[in-house]
């Protein structure tokens, strides 16, 4: 499977079957999340815990066997970066079958970071259950995806502009970008608010954070989200063949309601 196809296929799992995770898959996830790097050059430190031994659990995960969780500094930028590089790990859990979701609000904050060993100077702005996913969903997953319109995305022209926010692009004149873009529009996000909004200048693809909030607990849960989609960007971008590079200079766009987060280079 192509990681495009991957990313087409992938949906938050909170119904898992109880089978606790297969040594080689626990291994294979550990030493991924160990070398796993993101653009910003922000060190995450990532471990994976036994549910039942740590006694981890979320009112809305069932049959779960693990819990991954990371912890960084609350510098610039660690929410983005925290964001891309447990997207990757995720997409890498689902490319062996395992599934996950990303939950920041629905656990209890204070077990999990105790668990972790979080410490002063350090946050974990978001955990995840792993394990490999149920034939059926449980009624209250099934509600939480009617809930937050999970499966819905917003249309192509409401996500991507062509060179400012003034012209709404066509996903017909999106050209060799069309797969990367596509990946950026399928992103999850918190509550599904799909607050990643860009700008394509020539060779620039500028990453801007629609509605952007002031950091609570260190960090605004939204730009975890614009970590994600950068994560899709770059990955399915560099699978169509473009050499993309990451860099972070506001370009100066009149940013309407949006803060800029920063820009691949084609
Ligand atoms: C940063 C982040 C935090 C999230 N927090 C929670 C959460 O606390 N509880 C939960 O059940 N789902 C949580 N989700 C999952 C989203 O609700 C889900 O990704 C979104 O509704 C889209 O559905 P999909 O992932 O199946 O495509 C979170 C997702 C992200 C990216």
């Amino acid at each position: 499977m192509t990681s495009l196809e991957l990313i087409k296929s992938r949906r938050s799992v909170r119904t898992f079957d109880a089978r606790p995770l297969e040594k080689d898959d626990l291994d294979a996830l550990t030493n991924y999340a160990n070398d796993c790097e993101n653009p910003y050059g922000i060190k995450i430190e990532w471990e994976i815990k036994n549910a039942a031994e740590a006694k981890l659990s979320s009112p809305v995960i069932v049959g779960e066997s693990f819990y991954i969780a990371g912890k960084v500094a609350p510098v610039d930028g660690c929410a983005e970066a925290f964001g891309y590089e447990f997207e990757k790990i995720l997409l890498y859990a689902l490319s062996r079958g395992v599934g996950s979701v990303m939950i920041a609000g629905t656990l209890d904050r204070q077990a999990f970071e105790r668990a972790f060993g979080v410490r002063e100077g350090e946050i974990m702005p978001c955990v995840s259950p792993l394990g490999y996913t149920a034939e059926k969903m449980s009624l209250r997953e099934t509600l939480m995806r009617k809930g937050t319109g999970a499966d819905r995305r917003l249309p192509f022209e409401e996500i991507f502009f062509d060179s400012s926010f003034d012209a709404p692009l066509k996903e017909s004149a999106s050209g060799a970008l069309q797969g990367a873009l596509e990946a950026v529009r399928l992103s999850p996000s918190a509550v599904n608010k799909q607050p990643w909004r860009v700008v394509i200048q020539n060779d620039r693809v500028h990453f801007f954070e629609k509605g952007a909030k002031s950091a609570k607990n260190g960090f605004d849960i939204h730009k975890v989200d614009l970590g994600i989609a950068l994560c899709h960007f770059e990955t399915a971008a560099r699978e169509s063949g473009l050499d993309v590079t990451f860099e972070r200079r506001d370009p100066g766009i009149d940013p309407r309601d949006c803060e800029y987060i920063a820009t691949y280079v084609i």
